[in-house]
């Protein structure tokens, strides 16, 4: 494959509603060509007699641990991601999840990563506008959220190309900063926009 016909991969990485949706959104709107991918849509789902959702039992919360990779078919992610590469069909390709940057073999396919964080305080302030199925137990967030949204923060934090965006900062400037780089990288790739 040559410099040409390369799909650039971008991933957009952060803690739940830190904006990876919304950013990805406008980026995808704003770029001829480009698509996306979100990593929500590759859940096991929610039937809770699955066999493979047993090791994210938390009985004393009584509810299941959803920010586990087990919870997800990475598997799937990494072959879709592959496919749209293989075929072309994009000329970048917006990866976005809370987990995209802690599963190895998605790492090599990013010619970006951009990660956003949010506070626990703000996190928790805008998951709790949102409606989850399940519905998020009263302790769900902080027992469960916040703590693994750290440890997955701390590994993210090793490796030394992510870009750290601040979610709480004015959309359109998130917006405008990645948008900047992302033709950057494509005019470099010989791709106007
Ligand atoms: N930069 C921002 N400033 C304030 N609110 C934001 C910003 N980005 C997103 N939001 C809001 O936060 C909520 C979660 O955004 P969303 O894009 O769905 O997050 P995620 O996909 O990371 O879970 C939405 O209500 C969205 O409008
Ligand atoms: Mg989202």
């Amino acid at each position: 494959m040559d410099m040409l016909t390369k799909v650039l991969v971008i991933g957009v990485g952060g803690t739940t509603n830190s904006g990876k949706t919304t950013l990805t959104k406008r980026l995808t709107d704003a770029i001829p060509g480009s698509s996306s991918m979100c990593q929500d849509n590759f859940s096991f789902g929610k039937d809770l007699g699955d066999e493979r959702l047993n090791s994210l039992r938390i009985p004393e919360l009584d509810c299941w641990n959803w920010e586990k990779i087990e919870a997800l078919d990475m598997e799937k992610m990494v072959e879709d991601i592959q496919t749209k590469i293989d075929e072309h069909s994009c000329s970048v390709l917006f990866v976005e999840g809370f987990l995209i940057f802690n599963y190895e073999p998605l790492l090599s396919f990013f010619g970006k990563k951009y990660f956003l964080t949010l506070t626990q305080e703000e996190c928790r302030r805008r998951r709790s506008l949102r409606v989850y199925n399940p519905a998020d137990g009263p302790q769900y967030f902080d027992k469960v959220v916040w703590p693994e949204y750290i440890n997955v923060l701390e590994q993210v934090k090793l490796q030394p190309d992510v870009k750290f965006l601040d979610g709480t900062q004015d959309q359109d400037e998130i917006f405008n900063q990645v948008l900047g780089k992302v033709k950057q990288l494509l005019k470099n790739m010989g791709q106007d926009v």
